[in-house]
C-alpha cells in the first residue's frame, strides 16, 4: 500500500493532471502534430522541441534551476520556457534570502520567479525549506538554544505556507547527511540537532504537509552517485534515514538525488542503479534534482570537454532513467553563463566551467543531446 498517495503535479495558477496523464497528453499532442505537418517542417519543429517535450513523451518532467538575474536576459528567459516544464529557484526561497530580518519575510525575488513560472505555464519546485547553510544572521545564535527547533519548524511552515497551492514539490530538508560528523545515524551535526536524531526531519515533513497538503515533499541530498567509500557511506546513511522516516510515518513523497557530477569520478552503473532501486522500493518518487557536470579535471579544449561531459552525464542518466521511480530531471541551471561552478568560491581553475546543456550563446551542446537521448531511450513511466 502506497504510504503517501501521490497528489497531482500542479503548474502555478492552474491544476494540471498528474505526471502520467500530463506526459500522455504531451505525447499525444506531439504525435498529432506529426500527423498534420510535412516531414521537413516536422524535422525543424522537432529540432526546436525542448528537453521538456522529449522528457514528457516518456512520462518524465525536465526542468532547470534559475535565479532572478537569469530573467534579465530575454533570450535566456525564452530558452528556459522552451526547454523546462518546471523551474526551481537557486537561491530566492532559501531562508537567508526570505527572512533577513526576523519576522519580516520578503518573498519578492521568489515571487518574481513564481510569476515567470505562471506566465509561462511552468511548474514550480520549492528549494529548500530547511538547509544547514544560507541561515539568516539573526537566527544563527538562536538555533543552538532551547527554541532552535521551534524556530526551524516555523521557518518550514512559513515558507511552504506562503506558496501554498503554487508549488508542485518541495525540498523540505536539504543535505542533512554527513557521516564524517561521527553521529551514529550519519546525520550532520547541525544545531539544535547536533546529535543527529532524525526526529526533527520527520517533524519538518509533518509541518510541510500541514502547510501545503498537496505539494509533493522531498528529502534532497548529494554524494550518492559514485563508487568510492564516502559515497558508499552516504548511500547507507540515506537508506537508514528513509527507513527511519517511513517507520515514523513521515509524509515524505520523494527523494532528491542532486547529481552534481564530476568527470573523472569512478562510476558503477550497478552500484548507483541498485541504490535507486532500494530507494524506489520505499514507494518514493526519485528526482534528479541538481544535475550539472564539473569538467575541471579535463583539458581546456572545449570540444574535448563537451564530449566527455556529455558521455559522462549520458551514462549516469541512462542508469537513473532505467529506474521507473525516477520521475524528473532538473539541471542546476540551463546555460553555462549562470552556474555556481563559475562562482569565485567554487571554481577550481581559471577555465570557465561548461557544466550545462546550453553554452553562453544558448547553443545546444553535446550535453543537451546526451540528455535528450537519455529521455528518448528511457522506458515510459
Ligand atoms: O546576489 C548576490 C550578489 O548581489 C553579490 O554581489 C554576490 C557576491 O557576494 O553574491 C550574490 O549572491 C550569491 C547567490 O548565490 C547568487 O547567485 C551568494 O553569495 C551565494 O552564496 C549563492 O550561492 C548559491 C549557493 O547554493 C548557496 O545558497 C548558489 O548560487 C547555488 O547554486 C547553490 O545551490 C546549492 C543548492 O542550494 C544545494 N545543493 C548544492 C548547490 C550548489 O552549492
Amino acid at each position: 500500500m502506497d504510504q503517501n498517495p501521490q497528489p497531482t503535479i500542479r503548474a502555478t495558477n492552474c491544476e494540471t493532471p498528474a505526471l502520467d496523464r500530463r506526459a500522455m497528453l504531451s505525447a499525444v499532442a506531439a504525435a498529432c502534430a506529426g500527423a498534420l505537418v510535412p516531414s521537413h517542417a516536422l524535422a525543424a519543429t522537432r529540432n526546436m522541441e525542448g528537453l521538456k517535450t522529449k522528457a514528457a513523451a516518456r512520462g518524465i518532467v525536465y526542468g532547470a534551476e534559475i535565479t532572478v538575474p537569469v530573467l534579465a536576459n530575454p533570450s535566456l528567459a525564452k530558452a528556459i520556457a522552451r526547454e523546462a516544464a518546471i523551474i526551481t529557484p537557486g537561491v530566492e526561497m532559501k531562508w537567508g534570502a526570505t527572512e533577513k530580518l526576523r519576522g519580516k519575510a520578503d518573498y519578492s525575488d521568489a515571487e518574481t520567479l513564481a510569476r515567470f513560472a505562471g506566465e509561462n505555464r511552468l511548474a514550480l519546485r520549492g528549494h529548500a525549506a530547511l538547509w544547514y547553510r544560507n541561515i539568516p544572521v539573526w537566527a544563527r545564535p538562536l538555533l543552538d538554544g532551547p527554541r532552535g527547533k521551534d524556530i526551524l519548524l516555523k521557518r518550514t511552515s512559513d515558507v511552504i505556507g506562503h506558496f501554498r497551492g503554487r508549488v508542485a514539490e518541495w525540498d523540505v530538508v536539504n543535505e542533512a547527511i554527513d557521516p564524517r560528523d561521527g553521529n551514529p545515524t550519519g546525520l550532520r551535526k547541525w544545531p539544535p540537532f547536533a546529535k543527529g536524531d532524525p526526529g526533527y526531519i520527520a517533524e519538518a515533513f509533518h509541518a510541510a504537509k500541514d502547510a501545503d497538503p498537496k505539494a509533493l515533499l522531498y528529502y534532497n541530498d548529494y554524494g550518492f552517485v559514485y563508487d568510492n567509500p564516502r559515497a558508499a557511506d552516504r548511500r547507507k546513511t540515506a537508506i537508514a534515514l528513509i527507513e527511519n522516516l517511513m517507520n515514523r510515518g513521515a509524509p515524505i513523497n520523494g527523494f532528491g538525488v542532486q547529481t552534481h557530477l564530476k568527470v573523472g569520478s569512478v562510476f558503477s552503473p550497478k552500484i548507483f542503479g541498485d541504490f535507486l532501486r532500494i530507494i524506489a522500493d520505499y514507494k518514493l518518487r526519485i528526482g534528479i534534482t541538481e544535475l550539472d557536470v564539473n569538467d575541471s579535471l579535463l583539458p581546456a579544449d572545449i570540444a574535448i570537454r563537451d564530449k566527455a561531459v556529455a558521455e559522462h552525464a549520458g551514462r549516469v542518466l541512462g542508469v537513473a532513467l532505467a529506474v521507473p521511480a525516477v520521475k524528473s530531471v532538473i539541471t542546476w541551471g540551463l546555460t553555462d553563463s549562470f552556474t555556481w561552478l563559475n562562482s569565485k568560491s567554487v571554481r577550481q581553475n581559471n577555465v570557465d566551467a561548461r557544466p550545462l546543456p546550453l553554452d553562453r550563446h544558448l547553443a545546444r551542446k553535446p550535453l543537451w543531446y546526451a540528455i535528450a537521448d537519455a529521455f528518448d531511450n528511457a522506458p515510459h513511466r
